[in-house]
């Protein structure tokens, strides 16, 4: 039997016995004595009696055991022309003191505490130093508008807010203190204080007693010791893309995550503890998260923080620079990212000019690893290119190709076999699994392994309507897809409102909310269309309010200011096009896939329930136009 199989039933067969064994390779204050239970929601579990800290994991424990002097954190960003080390000593003590700070200012165990950083040490350490006091931290993407962080806020209705001055985009600076000042204005709830990390590129105001300056704070901080925590207590809050305006709150507690963290990194990654890995990604994102801070420092390996893009910073071979630079290991990005180098250096010129001969794999995830991207960069780098499917509400990978345990062929297009500890199934719509090549609901019977989302912040039901209710006994990933005949999974997107925007997770029905907000529009539909360098770009179509007399362009003008102003520039909405009617049943519901499917030039069926067949002609030809 193969490796991977082996591997795959034990995990499916006994959980329990499996994450047993894998909790045994973490540093527990008190081992649990129970590996799976429920908790009062009727919820699984995992090692609820187990004692621990996340930080602790992530740097004292590696200090503790022979490897301060090795590098934690590299940072490396060419918008600031900055490189920066910092060993595990360095980290553990600069955290320690930020948690001393943050205690000062009466940040306690299960506190919440919004972090709303650019790419900078400084956030990884922010969740650090939450995590070192028990606090719950939740990143907000800077990309983000005050609107959306406004949200974030009211719900989890953090003590402090941390940031920065400004973040550093290419070619332009953006303060971040005034959209954080509107942000806590336009919010029900207040934070009572706001921690600013000055960067020379755009000082901040520090307006009253509320604003406190992050360096002068923590220089008179003592360092606080690391909090000992449940497994079952929340580490994390972190929003994300759901079906309506609201983003969902989804909870990562500290055990399973970590148990989890530290085993992909072995079974997925195959990341040797002296090595290099490179996310790059952005700490607001889950990948970020588990990737760029807690699975590489619980691992006890080197992590590369890059304040940078894949293009224009300075050029496409920024990747394999970095590369070289710094000896990575294991490279993981989205493959929106590598479609921006192919765009710019189709032929791979920079690639050649960089020595990659420590670069074990690629690994690609955020959206689907499209045949003609896999090919480009296995061809250019020849390194083995890896996709793998996983989401924020899981944490790690639900599916891929894991390396560590035994190295399965690559079939284009698929995101391979489940991980062991998923166990993933294709449903139809009463709940039967389909056989192979059938696509239905990518659904995860339960328990989820460790590392799962365990419920939806402070709205549980939100939980149980949006994942758990639909089939029993299961979780519904949100995503369509099927199996072939040899079990590899194939993800072929979403089946609900939600749109991937460069590897970006982001809300149809939010935009639809913002734009049929506008007063000259009666009813609008917003869908994802197909991008060659993106993946999916938004495309609104409005129907006006009778009456109504706008100039379309000055119109669309408006919806695009809208959207950027409350969602973020990050969502990309450029474009609403005038129509007539929309094409809906004669229920009344819109027909969002049939006008994606017309809007990509798809072959589509007209669908049998269709209330006015020529409401289709109408999108085809404006879409001509
Ligand atoms: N803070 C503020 N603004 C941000 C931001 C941030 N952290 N990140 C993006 N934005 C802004 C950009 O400046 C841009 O604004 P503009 O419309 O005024 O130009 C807008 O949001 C869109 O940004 P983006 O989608 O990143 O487009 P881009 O053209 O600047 O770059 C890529 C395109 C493909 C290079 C870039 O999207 C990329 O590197 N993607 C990698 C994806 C990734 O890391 N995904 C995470 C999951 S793994
Ligand atoms: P996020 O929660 O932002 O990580 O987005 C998760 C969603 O991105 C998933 O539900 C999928 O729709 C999509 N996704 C992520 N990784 C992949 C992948 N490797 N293949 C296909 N879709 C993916």
């Amino acid at each position: 039997m193969s490796a991977y199989l082996k591997e795959y039933q034990w995990a499916q067969t006994q959980p329990e016995s499996f994450w047993q064994s894998q909790s045994e390779k973490i540093n527990w204050f008190e081992k649990p004595q129970t590996t799976l239970s429920l908790d009062e929601n009727g919820i699984d579990r995992w090692f609820a009696d187990g004692v621990m800290n996340t930080a602790w994991l992530a740097l004292d424990y590696h200090c503790e055991n022979g490897r301060g002097n090795k590098n934690a954190i590299i940072y490396d960003s060419p918008v600031t022309q900055t490189k920066q080390t910092f060993t595990y000593f360095e980290l553990r003590d600069q955290v320690a003191k930020l948690a001393g700070m943050l205690a000062k200012q009466g940040v306690e165990k299960g506190d919440r505490v919004i972090i709303y950083m650019p790419m900078i040490p400084q956030a990884a350490m922010a969740m650090l130093a939450c995590a070192r006091l028990g606090a719950i931290h939740s990143v907000v993407f800077g990309g983000f508008a005050p609107n959306e962080l406004a949200v974030r806020i009211e719900d989890a209705e953090p003590k402090v807010i941390m940031t920065a001055s400004c973040g550093i985009e290419i070619n332009k600076v953006l303060p971040y203190k005034p959209l954080v000042d509107k942000a806590i204005m336009d919010s029900r709830w207040k934070p009572e204080k706001v921690v600013v990390f000055q960067r020379e590129q755009a000082k901040a105001e520090l307006n009253n007693e509320r604003d406190l300056d992050w360096v002068y704070e923590v220089d008179k901080a003592l360092p606080h010791a690391c909090v000992p925590v449940f497994a079952t207590e929340p580490l994390y809050i972190l929003y994300t893309s759901g079906t309506t305006g609201k983003p969902k709150g989804v909870v990562r507690d500290n055990g399973g995550h970590a148990v989890a963290m530290k085993y992909s990194m072995q079974t997925i990654y195959d990341m040797p503890q002296d090595g290099v890995f490179w996310a790059a990604s952005d700490v607001g994102w889950v990948v970020g998260h588990s990737y760029i801070v807690y699975a590489p420092l619980i691992h006890g390996c080197t992590t590369l923080l890059f304040e940078g893009k894949p293009v224009r910073t300075p050029d496409p071979g920024a990747f394999w620079r970095v590369c070289e630079e710094y000896n990575v290991d294991v490279l993981f990005s989205a493959p929106t990212a590598f479609r921006a180098i192919k765009k710019e250096d189709p032929d791979g010129k920079l690639l050649k000019h960089y020595d990659l001969s420590k670069l074990k794999s690629i690994f690609m995830a955020g959206e689907r690893l499209d045949p003609p991207t896999l090919e480009w960069v296995e061809a250019h780098s020849g390194k083995p290119v890896i996709d793998h499917w996983w989401q924020t509400e899981t944490g790690w990978a639900i599916a891929g190709n894991p390396i560590g345990l035994e190295k399965m062929s690559v079939k284009s297009g698929s995101a391979t076999k489940p991980i062991p500890g998923y166990q993933v199934e294709v449903l139809d719509e009463l709940g039967e699994k389909l056989e192979a090549n059938r696509q239905g609901f990518v659904a995860l019977k339960r328990p989820l392994p460790p590392g799962c989302l365990p419920t939806v912040w402070r709205n549980h039901d939100r939980f149980e309507s949006g994942y758990l209710s639909q089939f029993e006994g299961y979780y519904v990933s949100g995503d369509g897809g099927y199996f072939d005949e040899e079990g590899y999974l194939f993800i072929m997107g979403r089946i609900d409102d939600v749109i991937n925007v460069a590897g970006h997770r982001l809300s149809t029905g939010e935009m639809e909310e913002i734009v049929g907000a506008h007063p000259a529009i009666a009813e609008c539909a917003v869908v994802g269309v197909h991008d060659e360098l993106k993946g999916q770009l938004p495309l609104g179509f409005v129907v006006l309010k009778d009456g109504v007399k706008v100039d379309d362009l000055q119109l669309e003008g408006e919806l695009v200011g809208k959207v950027r102003n409350e969602i973020g520039a990050v969502a990309c909405f450029k474009h609403a096009l005038v129509v007539e009617r929309l094409p809906k049943t004669r229920s009344g519901k819109i027909l969002r896939r049939t006008i994606r499917q017309i809007a990509d030039g798809e072959q589509y069926v007209v669908p049998s329930t269709i209330d006015d067949p020529s409401s289709l002609n109408e999108i085809e030809n404006r879409l001509r136009k």
